[in-house]
């Protein structure tokens, strides 16, 4: 028989197994192993432009020309993918727990793709487009070079939350809702530096939440958590899932 790679302790399987309602953030780092690169560290970089030089409203009214053709190759890289382990662990886990909502940043909609049923998409979704003027969303596969607006011709955006815009608000209170109710929360693969996403796992442990943390990293939230465990995303939660129902 196999070692397992990575060792979770049986007080974080014990926790799971009992908890009435369970709630997850998710970040880049969940899809990495799918092979969509991560905002910051090795590969976050394009055009040697940062995340934080084009995901703004700013750069979009500069330059819409450049802001879409990054989302147009990001949304390549995408359109390639599927989802992997972590994404399928995680679709595990909502089946085997009484209550569950899977909150993301994630834009890249693999956790749908992988059957997930509750998920809020905090930073909204890649694969579409929404109007700058008049809301009107559409959904993307192929297109390439700006977009205008089929109902009344106006620049189209990505449908995606950029730095300084807000999160839609009953996306955020939903996510509120479920981290304060969440007796166990599980953040994976996200550095937990970018507001208000990582403020939910401290809202969590506030209300009495046992939070499990899973990163390649230690990071900032890592002194809260109580537990972190380092590894591949994909490699810890199926370890996670198999030591909680399987053995
Ligand atoms: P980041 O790129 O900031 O962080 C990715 C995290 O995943 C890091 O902490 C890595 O250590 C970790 N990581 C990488 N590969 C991993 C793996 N295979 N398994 C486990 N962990 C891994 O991505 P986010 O935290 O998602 O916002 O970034 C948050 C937001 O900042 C994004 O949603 C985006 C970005 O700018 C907007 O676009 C609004």
């Amino acid at each position: 028989m196999e070692e397992d790679v990575v060792e979770i302790p049986g007080e974080v399987t014990q926790r799971l197994r009992v908890a009435e309602m369970v709630a997850v953030m998710t970040g880049a780092g969940v899809s990495a192993e799918s092979g969509v690169p991560t905002f910051r560290g090795d590969g976050g970089l394009w055009k040697n432009q940062r995340p934080e030089q084009l995901a703004t409203p700013q750069a979009f009214e500069k330059d819409p020309d450049l802001v879409w053709e990054w989302y147009h190759w990001r949304r390549g890289l995408i359109r390639e993918s599927s989802p992997n382990a972590a994404h399928h662990s995680l679709v595990q886990i909502e089946r085997n727990t009484p209550q569950f909502t899977l909150i993301t940043q994630n834009v890249d909609g693999l956790h749908l793709t992988a059957g997930s049923k509750t998920v809020l998409e905090i930073h909204g979704n890649i694969n579409r487009a929404r109007c700058s003027s008049c809301s009107h969303r559409v959904p993307l596969s192929d297109e390439t070079g700006v977009l205008t607006c089929g109902q009344c011709g106006a620049l189209m955006r990505p449908d995606v939350v950029w730095f300084g815009e807000s999160l839609d608000h009953g996306t955020l209170e939903a996510s509120h809702s479920a981290s304060g109710s969440a007796d166990f929360f599980l953040v994976a693969g996200t550095s937990s530096v970018v507001q208000p996403a990582a403020s939910l796992a401290y809202a969590a442990k506030e209300k009495g939440g046992y939070v499990l943390e899973v990163n390649l990293d230690p990071t900032p939230l890592t002194g809260t958590a109580d537990v972190t465990l380092l590894g591949k995303a994909g490699e810890v939660l199926t370890a996670l899932v198999e030591k909680t129902w399987d053995g």
